[in-house]
């Protein structure tokens, strides 16, 4: 029968068995997935692990420092983290279609993930080789990646069907047949904190599928503060629990005509686009209290420069997915 206990226990042997006395790495994002798809790999083969923090200025505000403290303080795991930043932009200049971004970030995670291999075994040259790669892959994600099972393909999940093709590593991917909420549950029962485990989803692209356009450094800018913003203010309110998340995007190819103060604006709207779900397999737009709405609107039109408005997609899924690409 299904219990945390169990999925644990199964995972933990399999890791064993498929790694051996080798080594492997774990690209951490921030989110539910890698955390405990880490803590998992951890418990099986414990320092021959080291998880890799690739900062591909796609974050969100305070990310990288949440990484940094609370998932080692909460594993002692060993953790690389890797200024990417410069790396992202260039290979994105000039990439507006959705597709080609997640495949771009999928690829310069891989590409990343090989340097911090080769680093790794330069630091500890005489020990095993680093032939595994821990990806955080849920079930929705192998389904909607068409990952195998004959699905339709809607979009290639970075961690799935975003890989490069010559891809050096072995994967090794614990949860593949978990849906959201029982990660959550084997987090928890691992000893993870609520503050990772009860986290709302994030994307591995992270911000660079949330700019409609091109993904320039003002427009991350700009979207990461817009985001902070819509974050605070749904805390604030009590309704982090009650929302599945809440993408929020920026039209970078749209401009509208506003006024502010007492000139026009031509400026960028922004999506908040609030969901309810189970699963991610689907989803309703959430019926958010009037009153937040305005103060995040208010808020980002009044402190995001650039940006004269905020619009609330009323769209469930299907038809539109979460995501906006
Ligand atoms: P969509 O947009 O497909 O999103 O309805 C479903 C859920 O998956 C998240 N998502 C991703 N997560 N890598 C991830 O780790 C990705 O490439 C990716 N794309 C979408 C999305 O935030 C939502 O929770």
């Amino acid at each position: 029968s299904w219990t945390t206990g169990n999925v644990i226990d199964e995972q933990v042997a399999a890791i064993q068995a498929q790694v051996g006395t080798k080594r492997a790495i774990c690209g951490l994002s921030g989110g539910v997935d890698s955390a405990v798809a880490a803590a998992l790999v951890q418990k099986a083969i414990g320092s021959q692990l080291t998880c890799v923090y690739v900062d591909h200025g796609l974050m969100r505000k305070g990310e990288t420092e949440q990484v940094e403290k609370d998932f080692v303080a909460a594993t002692g795991v060993q953790l690389k983290v890797v200024d990417a930043q410069e790396r992202f932009l260039a290979a994105l200049a000039g990439v507006s279609d959705p597709e080609e971004k997640r495949k771009i970030i999928g690829r310069e995670f891989i590409r990343v993930f090989e340097q911090a291999q080769a680093e790794i075994v330069a630091e500890a040259p005489g020990d095993q080789p680093v032939e595994f790669l821990v990806q955080g892959t849920l079930y929705p994600d192998v389904v909607e990646s068409g990952g195998g099972t004959g699905t339709a393909n809607i979009k290639s999940h970075h961690n799935v069907g975003g890989l490069p093709e010559d891809l050096e590593f072995q994967l090794i991917e614990p949860l593949r047949k978990l849906f959201k909420d029982e990660v959550r549950m084997v987090g928890q029962e691992l000893g993870l904190p609520d503050e990772i485990v009860q986290r709302q989803p994030f994307p591995g692209p992270g911000l660079g599928i949330r700019i409609v356009g091109e993904v320039t450094r003002d427009r991350l800018d700009l979207l990461r503060e817009a985001d902070a913003i819509a974050r605070e203010e749904l805390t604030a309110a009590g309704l982090d629990r009650d929302i599945w998340q809440c993408p929020v995007v920026l039209l970078a190819d749209v401009r509208s005509v506003g006024v502010q103060g007492d000139g026009r604006t031509y400026g960028h709207p922004i999506v908040l686009r609030p969901v309810s779900s189970e699963d991610a397999m689907t989803a309703d737009w959430s019926r958010l209290p009037y009153e937040v709405l305005a103060r995040i609107s208010t808020r980002i039109t009044n402190e995001v420069a650039d940006v004269n408005r905020v619009v609330l997609d009323v769209t469930s899924k299907p038809p539109g997915t979460i995501e906006w690409e």
